[in-house]
């Protein structure tokens, strides 16, 4: 089928690469010209695991090209996906301006039998009023609009593509529907389940699933201080509840407060919509709330830490809001980070792929190429981000390359006995130091001694 893309972001571009996969011809249009230019040019300006290697290929098999020529590209599509971004704005609400501003420019190209398709996460009504906005400018209402959100994980979009746990299809006319059908029926034939919805319906599915998750580490992390206070391990605690299947094993790892694209944004903007609706959303506000408050505590906990021991420099390991991305939007560090600063803390910090300059709430650190070279001569190291090589670190190299002798892992990476057998002294999330000197065979008092005898 001939669908085009409309943004080449993120989930546009991934998504047009998973298309031109299944056998559809793709355009994807952009009219950014710093992201353009390189897609044009065969180069990908997003880190996504195996992505490059399906744009090559959608490509080469002339099924996926880029443009940023709006009218031709939608004239002749079956087919017309909106992935542009809907950011938020300052009071929490949805920001709609990029996704109006595209149908308006789209509106007079479009064929009577081109499906307008909202792939952007937007509020509950959004696809009933572009489908209002697109029958005012052309004069007639012939145009559909459909609503089909992501569910794509930065990081592990291919695989959440093309094994989804879901696809959501909204729809409020027979026709729609059965052209999205038709769109995604490769992969339904493999099994993919799909949920028939009005379009309304599914633009709530999207924002509830993703409130619900945030909502699902919040609970973790609040559970993880728990733990802390009272001596259990967040990791059996989280086991023990997963195993439960009405819960699930999965989203149930603390961390330093989540972040991204999306969880921060969708959250506020859930709120937001539950108050435009007279039904406010209590849960998701006060998730909202202790989300942000948990990034500050944790760099409070960091600089008191540090200032016990008189201590002045701190590797930051991991800038991206989570591994296997070079994304940094709302990533603990950006809040972390500028409170170490204002501290009086010198920043060395490392991500295997976030190494963007520019980024104001990061001005003044020392970029390190490689986490050893970030911890050398530091008093504390921090981990924030989940990258797999920060597991594969060596606590005794570390001990000998720091100057000090703390270690906050707040992903919960590494093995807090080793790290204590190091002679470092280790805060994880949710884990006792208690079970750390048993483990060492320590005690409480070793654990003490450790600490004291640290370097000032
Ligand atoms: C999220 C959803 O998972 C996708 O389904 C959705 O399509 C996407 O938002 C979106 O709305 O476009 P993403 O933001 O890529 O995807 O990242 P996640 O893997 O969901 O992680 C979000 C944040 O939660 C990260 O900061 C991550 O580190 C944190 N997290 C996740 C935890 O702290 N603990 C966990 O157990 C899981």
């Amino acid at each position: 089928m001939k669908l085009v893309m409309i943004g080449a972001g993120y989930v546009g571009l991934t998504t047009s690469a998973c298309f031109a996969s299944l056998g559809h011809e793709v355009t994807c249009v952009e009219n950014d010209p710093q992201r353009i230019e390189p897609l044009t040019r065969g180069e990908i300006p997003i880190f996504e695991p195996g992505l490059d290697d399906l744009v090559r290929d959608g490509v080469a098999a002339g099924r996926l090209r880029f443009t940023d020529e709006l009218g031709t590209a939608v004239g002749r599509a079956e087919a017309v996906f909106l992935a542009v971004g809907t950011p938020c704005l300052p009071n929490g609400a949805m920001d709609l301006s990029h996704v109006e501003a595209a149908v308006r420019q789209m509106a007079r190209y479009l064929h009577p039998a081109t499906l307008v398709v909202v792939k952007s996460t937007v509020v509950a009504g959004t696809a009933r009023r572009l489908r209002s906005l697109i029958a005012q400018i052309r004069g007639q209402a012939d145009i559909k609009v459909a609503s089909n959100p992501e569910f794509l994980r930065e990081g592990s979009a291919l695989a959440d593509f093309f094994g989804a746990d879901r696809i959501v299809l909204g729809a409020d006319e027979q026709s729609a529907a059965g052209l999205l059908d038709r769109i995604y029926r490769p992969l339904a034939r493999k099994g993919v389940p799909t949920v028939r919805t009005s379009t309304t319906s599914a633009e709530l599915i999207k924002y509830a699933a993703n409130a619900f998750l945030a909502l699902k580490i919040g609970f973790i992390d609040d559970v993880a201080d728990l733990c802390e206070a009272a001596g259990g391990d967040i990791a059996d605690v989280g086991r023990g509840i997963g195993l439960d299947r009405r819960i699930g094993e999965a989203f149930l790892s603390p961390g330093p407060g989540f972040g991204g694209s999306c969880f921060p944004k969708d959250t506020r903007a859930f709120a937001d919509t539950g108050r435009v609706h007279g039904t406010p959303q209590p849960l998701v506000e006060c998730l909202v709330d202790r989300n942000e408050q948990r990034k500050r505590r944790l760099a409070q906990k960091v600089i008191d830490e540090v200032n016990l021991h008189d201590g002045r420099t701190v590797a930051v390991l991991g800038i991206a809001f989570k591994g296997n991305t070079d994304d940094v939007r709302e990533s603990a560090a950006l809040t972390i980070v500028p409170m170490l600063r204002r501290a009086g803390l010198a920043v060395r910090a490392h991500d295997p792929r976030a190494a963007r300059d520019g980024i104001a709430e990061l001005a003044g650190i020392v970029r390190c190429n490689t986490a050893y070279e970030a911890v050398s001569d530091a008093d504390a190291v921090v981990i924030l981000t989940d990258w797999d090589e920060y597991r594969r670190l060596e606590p005794e190299r570390l001990a000998t390359l720091m100057h000090g002798r703390v270690l906050f892992d707040f992903r919960n990476l590494l093995d807090p006995s080793r790290v204590s057998l190091a002679g470092l002294r280790y805060f994880g999330r949710g884990r006792p130091e208690a079970r750390v000197a048993t483990a060492t065979n320590g005690g409480a008092a070793s654990l003490r001694e450790t600490a004291a005898a640290s370097p000032a």
